[in-house]
């Protein structure tokens, strides 16, 4: 395919920047560097077992959870892309307990990156598709004129804050898929030219779909709402919602973002009494605020279920968070469930239809 037929992100990038006139370019150099970082990344899970120096310990994060180590070499690809260039006031990453502060030999910038380094990377002894999660906030003020140290607080914006949010997917094709506040554009990488090329301009969610994707081995541990809507799914043409719906999970949140930007579908981890310690599996900053910018920037909806995502006043960097979202029609269905009284309230248990999920 000639190289004209399609724009590079880097032209992308520039016609954005012309909106605003006395933009310095650091921001477009920002977005260069993750792009860059993700291209390294892809390269290292595309190669799989034939990778060198792969260490083989597993350490444990700040979440408790195991770190395969293209988690570890994910996260340092990021730092080590975005560290130098004079973009970033701090990082911080779903690999480091704290915040990651720019070293003293490089300049400090504007802009804090949040990231999850690898998502889904349950899947990747498995060959099955990973991303890369990215949100770029503006520092604090105070924070950009005196150059000090980011603390946790600084990251700790709501996410309607974000100046920018993306994903990268390695997939069949390596993907990134990005918004800056004017729609959401995806680029697929061009594997000899190395370039990502804009081949998916202003994605939009479909309103309406018959496709959910849930983990229903926590059935037992979902609240009432979650437990009507995803039975009202399953019940089918008969059912009230007088069709059939098709069930899709990944297991890669990242992935099944992207499935739903192409053609549809409702994704939910929701709140859950799993474990009292944790509302919800995913993490707010890195994962649902991001997404959920993407959503809303491509027609979609992000949810907690109990209210929009992007409102959320977060209360630490690794909080986690019940998160819906996709078909905006769907979305804001299963905030009415949630608004709802509960069920017990709403009809007789003589009368309640049969359930599979029964509270
Ligand atoms: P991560 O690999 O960054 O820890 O995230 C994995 C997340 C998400 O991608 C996915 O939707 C979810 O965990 C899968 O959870 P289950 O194992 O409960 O299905
Ligand atoms: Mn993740
Ligand atoms: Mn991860």
């Amino acid at each position: 395919m000639p190289l004209h037929r399609h724009f590079t992100l880097t032209q992308y990038l520039i016609e954005q920047r012309r909106r605003f006139p006395g933009a310095s370019g650091d921001f477009n150099a920002l977005i260069l560097d993750v792009a860059l970082a993700c291209k390294s990344i892809a390269r290292d899970v595309a190669l799989g077992e034939l990778g060198a120096s792969v260490p083989t310990d597993e350490a444990v994060n700040v979440q408790g959870e195991v770190q395969k180590p293209m988690d570890v070499i994910s996260n340092t690809t990021f730092i080590r892309t975005n560290e130098w260039g004079g973009h970033c006031a701090g990082m911080a990453s779903e690999e480091m307990d704290g915040p990651y502060q720019i070293p003293a030999q490089h300049p400090r910038g504007k802009y804090l990156l949040v990231f999850d380094p690898l998502d889904g990377s349950s899947n990747i002894d498995v060959n099955v598709s990973v991303g890369s999660i990215f949100s770029v906030l503006r520092a604090p003020q105070e924070v950009i004129d005196s150059g000090r140290d980011v603390t946790e607080a600084d990251f700790l914006q709501p996410g309607a804050k974000q100046v920018a949010a993306g994903y990268a997917l390695y997939g069949p094709t390596t993907m990134l898929v990005l918004t800056v506040g004017a729609g959401v554009a995806g680029f697929t990488l061009h594997p000899s030219l190395g370039e990502f090329m804009l081949t998916h301009p202003r994605i939009q969610v479909p309103a309406d779909t018959q496709e959910f994707a849930i983990n229903a081995s926590n059935s037992r541990f979902w609240e009432g709402p979650v437990k009507r809507y995803v039975d009202e799914c399953l019940a089918g043409k008969p059912g009230p919602r007088g069709k059939d719906f098709n069930m899709r999970w990944i297991a890669s949140m990242v992935a099944e973002a992207h499935r739903i930007l192409m053609r549809g579908g409702v994704f939910m981890y929701p709140r859950d009494t799993k474990d009292a310690s944790k509302p919800g599996r995913l993490r707010l900053l890195y994962e649902a605020n991001p997404i959920g910018f993407i959503m809303e920037q491509a027609g979609g909806r992000a949810s907690t279920g109990r209210q929009p995502m992007l409102g959320v006043a977060p209360s630490s960097l690794h909080q986690r968070i019940g998160l819906v979202f996709g078909s905006k029609n769907e979305v804001e269905r299963i905030e009415r469930y949630h608004a709802e009284p509960a069920k017990s309230e709403r009809e007789s248990p003589l009368f309640a239809p049969r359930s599979l999920f029964r509270d």
